[in-house]
């Protein structure tokens, strides 16, 4: 049997493994009081008449709202690239601010100086007051899309694993947001009415690009019915899914738009630099 003595310096690895942990991407590091005020400040004239003072998505505008503002108390995030059930990244936090929520109100922030998005993105996080303890889920990695994308091969394979996956259940056999399931899909987290997207037509919430579509399906949009499909596609077992196959599925999802895929139609979404400028100018479509 080992000696106390023997076991110290182990102790010590142990001590300086929890050090670093603590460090790493998903424990956040607290923000400082200033970045917090600066934030406030942000929140207050710009994302508050939407998302509400306290943060919990009842700003004065929200009854107008068709897509219901975020209700930050709730720690609960759709678009993520941390896995389902997690809280997301300050980087997906910083992107979905920076390019809005397509087809709602939700503006882009781009016009906002960097310092402010990153300030507000801390302030936001605070309406949850787990965050720190809880930390951001470790961000998946999105490979680069293989040459194949979009070939016709890619997209007839893709077809196949949207039967497979029933995808169609929700997001209907020909992607028109119609399938049997769609129409007695539960409240959302929120207790908002959600409808699965018509991949035919309109633009996606968190982005057309290829990836953005991958993040979607891999991770899932928490709060509502979209599914992770992450230990699908994880592990391929060479049979009924192989390797490369979720690029396959961003094929046929991708083939399934009318207009050039990933276009974004034009002035869908408004490009605010105040929340005053913001909610006139929303032309929203259905959830
Ligand atoms: C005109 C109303 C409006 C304003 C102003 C607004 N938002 Fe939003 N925001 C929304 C709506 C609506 C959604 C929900 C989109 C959805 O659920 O699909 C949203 C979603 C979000 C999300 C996504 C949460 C998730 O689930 O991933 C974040 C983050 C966010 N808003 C932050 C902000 C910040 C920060 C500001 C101010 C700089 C701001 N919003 C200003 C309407 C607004
Ligand atoms: C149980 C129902 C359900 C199933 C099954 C389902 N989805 Fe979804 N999906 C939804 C809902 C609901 C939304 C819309 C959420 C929102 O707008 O907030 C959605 C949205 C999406 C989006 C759009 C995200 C955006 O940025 O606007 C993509 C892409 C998507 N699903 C892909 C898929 C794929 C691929 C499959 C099958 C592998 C699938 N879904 C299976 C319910 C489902």
């Amino acid at each position: 049997m080992k000696s106390f003595e023997s076991i110290v310096p182990g102790r010590r690895v142990a001590l300086a493994l929890l050090l670093v942990l603590s460090l790493a991407p998903g424990a956040s590091a607290v923000a400082d009081p200033e970045t917090i005020a600066q934030g406030k400040r942000v929140y207050e004239t710009q994302c508050a008449g939407c998302h509400g003072e306290q943060g919990n998505g009842k700003g004065a505008a929200a009854d107008m709202l068709i897509v219901k503002p975020r209700d930050f108390t709730k720690g609960l995030y759709k678009f993520r690239s941390t896995p389902n059930g997690t809280l997301p990244t300050d980087a997906d936090l910083y992107r979905t601010i920076t390019k809005g929520v397509n087809r709602t109100s939700m503006p882009e922030w781009s016009l906002l100086p960097e310092r402010e998005r990153h300030a507000v993105v801390e302030y936001v996080k605070t309406f949850y007051p787990q965050w720190d303890e809880r930390g951001a889920g470790s961000p998946i990695t999105i490979p680069n899309p293989p040459a194949t994308l979009l070939a016709p091969e890619s997209v007839a394979r893709g077809r196949e694993l949207y039967e497979a996956l029933d995808c169609g259940r929700c997001h209907g056999p020909t992607g028109l947001g119609d399938g049997p399931s769609a129409k007695t899909l539960e409240p959302d987290a929120w207790g908002n009415p959600q409808k699965p997207f018509n991949f035919t037509k309109g633009a996606l919430k968190s982005g057309g690009a290829p990836q953005d579509v991958y993040r979607t399906f891999m991770t899932g949009l928490n709060g509502t019915a979209m599914p992770s499909y992450a230990d699908v596609f994880d592990e391929p077992d060479g049979e009924s899914i192989k390797p490369g196959d979720a690029w396959n599925l961003v094929s046929y999802i991708l083939s399934l738009r009318q207009k050039a895929p990933g276009a974004v139609p034009p002035a869908v979404r408004p490009v605010a630099a105040t929340a005053a400028e913001a909610v006139p100018q929303v032309k929203e479509q259905a959830p």
